[in-house]
């Protein structure tokens, strides 16, 4: 298994991009316009830099990582993949079509695997007509660092699809972890509430987003506090991974926060968008 079809470019798809070319993979990177692509090429262009300058890649390395990766804005083009993951964004629908033109795509005994963080990889698996041979493969931000991967067994997924990611994870010099499929999974299940309740504190004036933010690092030593690390993985992804829980369980526990639909509907997305619970340059 040399060739890995990817579907979406962008934050996290750029990095899974990323380890597989690194490890020598051919990657074919697909996204539906130019534009998208050529923001995809440069993210991990970027990223791939930033080894360079840190002294642990030399300019030729990055070149050949480079290499490894083409880039499409046809799905036809992944038809030759022997591995394929979707990271396109958190949306049922539009992951649920892709699944379903990609299974007339790509062969038959080609594992699905997606990146999803949340959404049922049972429900999504019911597009295709292989479930015993897809899964979940949960990356984390930023990708090329985050050691843990999330593999998710949908309810029909077969030991042999789930050996083949747990092995393909450990290439890539992170460790699996095999979980349920579950809403949120146990990740987002666990660090998504924590986000609602510090958002929740600070609509409620409890502290601002820097008290909030420094009692959870210098107290629980967390790299980032609960709203700094909201605006880095992006408001629009915690408030869609909020509302797959609360449907999910239909409890008000996972209520997202009225403070986070209001961010999210100005646009103020974080990082991304350069503002969301702070402000960046
Ligand atoms: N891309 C690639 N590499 C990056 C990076 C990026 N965006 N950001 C940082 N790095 C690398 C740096 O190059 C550095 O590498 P080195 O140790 O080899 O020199 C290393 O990460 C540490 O970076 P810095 O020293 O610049 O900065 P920090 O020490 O502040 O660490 C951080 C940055 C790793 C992002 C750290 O703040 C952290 O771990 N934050 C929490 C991240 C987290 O919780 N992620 C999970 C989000 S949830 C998720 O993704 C699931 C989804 O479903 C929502």
């Amino acid at each position: 298994m040399k060739i890995i079809g990817l579907a979406g470019l962008g934050t996290m798809g750029s990095g899974i991009a990323q380890v597989f070319a690194e490890k020598g993979y051919t990657v074919i990177g697909m996204e539906p316009t130019e534009e998208l692509l050529k923001k995809g090429n440069k993210r991990i262009d970027s990223s791939l830099d930033r080894k360079v300058q840190k002294g642990k890649m030399t300019v030729d390395e990055k070149a050949k990582v480079l290499s490894n990766i083409t880039f499409t804005t046809s799905l036809n083009e992944l038809a030759n993949a022997e591995f394929f993951i979707e990271a396109v964004s958190e949306n049922y629908d539009l992951k649920a079509n892709l699944f379903k033109e990609l299974d007339g795509i790509i062969k038959p005994d080609v594992i699905f695997a997606t990146n999803t963080s949340s959404i049922s990889i049972t429900k999504l698996a019911a597009n295709t007509k292989r479930a015993e041979k897809f899964i979940g493969m949960h990356f984390f931000n930023p990708v090329p660092v985050m050691k843990l991967v999330e593999v998710v067994r949908g309810i029909a997924t077969n030991d042999e699809t789930v050996n083949t990611v747990i092995s393909l994870a450990k290439e890539l010099e992170k460790t699996p972890i095999e979980v349920n499929d579950f809403p949120g999974f146990v990740s987002n299940r666990v660090l998504m509430p924590m986000i609602n309740e510090a958002i929740f504190a600070y609509m409620e004036g409890v502290g601002t987003p820097e008290a909030i933010d420094s009692v959870m690092k210098l107290g629980m030593n967390h790299p980032m506090g609960p709203l700094e690390l909201a605006d880095f993985i992006g408001l629009d992804v915690c408030l869609d991974i909020l509302e797959v829980l609360y449907e999910g369980f239909r409890d008000p526990k996972y209520r997202p926060c009225p403070i986070l639909r209001k961010l999210v509907n100005a646009g103020y997305l974080g990082r991304k968008t350069g503002r969301g619970f702070y402000t960046y340059g």
